[in-house]
């Protein structure tokens, strides 16, 4: 299966960098002509939770050369529809995109592409690109889990092949819920992203703050009632199910579900949101397709999300450098901390 790995940057150096150890032959395509060169050079570094250089076959887009069977997605979703108009001529007729981003980006792909050449697969587990050829892996070794899946069934062969493909690396499930697989990890981006991104810190850091803590869990629960609302079943995540330990309706479940979040954040402690990455290089971010999407589906449900609107201003504000991420912006949550 020729594979490609389209916006190879901090996931998908880790990804190519594991996938090609394992023997995989896999492209590795960037725009970044600083990160591809160095990738040609001197490999791919990974560094972090572990430490490893592999040799890559790295290229910039204009190098690309006939056609891919499976083409893995790690582009930001800023623009989305170009990059799948780009990618037409260079997916083979049966072949597949798999999208790894965040939010839910399948649908809008598929409207280039087809529904039956688009995949997407949640991937629990983070990375940030620390200089040109080195990127860090910012999860246990032991949490590098994939959940794979299509809005609509009808290519369960080639799923099958992706998912040994990526076996590789983790433990991969090929849901059959792939919505609920998406929402989970939408909870999780909309929650632990979010408040992350607007605070200026870790997913570790925010489990750590008591007040983060807190408005991260209420995004929680706003996302949990607008899943549910439109009928979505959350899929468990690395074998946990969120609606169990984070979703409540009294008191007590609320105060259990605050203590278990520190729990559920250990192998992810270090973990820095792509949004806020992109901040700090000075980039637009994805709070449109994560936090903003919940804000949209909320509408669309009739449930007032009113933590995670304020995040979606808040980022914006930082965007267009109104303001920095930092500590001081829980103060702006205050009314919902009590
Ligand atoms: N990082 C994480 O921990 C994490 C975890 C789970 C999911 N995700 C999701 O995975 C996706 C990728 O995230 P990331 O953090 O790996 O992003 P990233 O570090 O920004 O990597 C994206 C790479 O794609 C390149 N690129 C962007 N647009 C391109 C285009 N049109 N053509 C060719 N190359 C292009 C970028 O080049 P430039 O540097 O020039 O922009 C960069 O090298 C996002 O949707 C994110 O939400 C990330």
């Amino acid at each position: 299966m020729r594979t490609a790995i389209y916006g190879a940057g901090s996931l998908g150096t880790v990804l190519g960098a594991y996938l090609t150890r394992a023997g995989i032959e896999c492209d590795l395509i960037s725009r970044n002509k600083a990160h591809v060169t160095a990738l040609q050079q001197k490999g791919a570094h990974i560094v972090g939770k572990v430490d490893f250089t592999v040799p890559v076959k790295a290229l910039l887009p204009e190098q690309m050369q006939g056609t891919y069977d499976l083409i893995f997605l790690l582009t930001k979703q800023l623009e989305n529809r170009k990059v799948a108009t780009f990618l037409r001529s260079y997916l083979a007729k049966d072949g597949l995109l798999v999208t790894m981003q965040n939010g839910l980006p399948e649908s809008e792909l598929a409207q280039v592409l087809g529904e039956q050449r688009v995949a997407g697969c949640a991937i629990g587990w983070g990375a940030t690109l620390q200089s040109s050829g080195v990127a860090e892996l910012t999860s246990e070794p032991e949490a590098l889990a994939f959940s794979l899946g299509m809005l609509n069934p009808g290519r369960e062969e080639r799923l099958q092949a992706v998912a040994s493909m990526l076996g590789v690396m983790g433990p991969v499930t090929i849901e059959e819920n792939f919505i609920g697989a998406r929402w989970s990890k939408l909870l999780i981006n909309a929650s632990f992203s979010g408040t992350a991104t607007v605070l200026g810190c870790t997913f570790g850091e925010v489990a750590r703050d008591r007040q983060a803590r807190r408005i991260a869990q209420l995004i929680l629960k706003e996302c949990f009632d607008t899943g549910h609302r439109l009928g979505i079943a959350f899929e468990p995540v690395q074998g946990k199910n969120l609606e169990k330990l984070f979703d409540y309706q009294g008191r007590v479940k609320q105060k259990l579900s605050y203590l278990l979040i520190p729990l559920a954040m250990k192998k992810h402690a270090s973990l820095k949101p792509s949004m806020l990455q992109d901040i700090e290089k000075g980039k637009k971010c994805e709070v449109e397709s994560i936090n903003g999407i919940l804000s949209k589906e909320g509408k669309r449900a009739g449930i007032a999300t009113p933590v995670n609107d304020l995040v979606v201003q808040l980022i914006g504000k930082i965007e267009a450098k109104q303001a920095d991420p930092g500590w001081n912006n829980r103060e702006a949550f205050k009314s919902f901390l009590s």
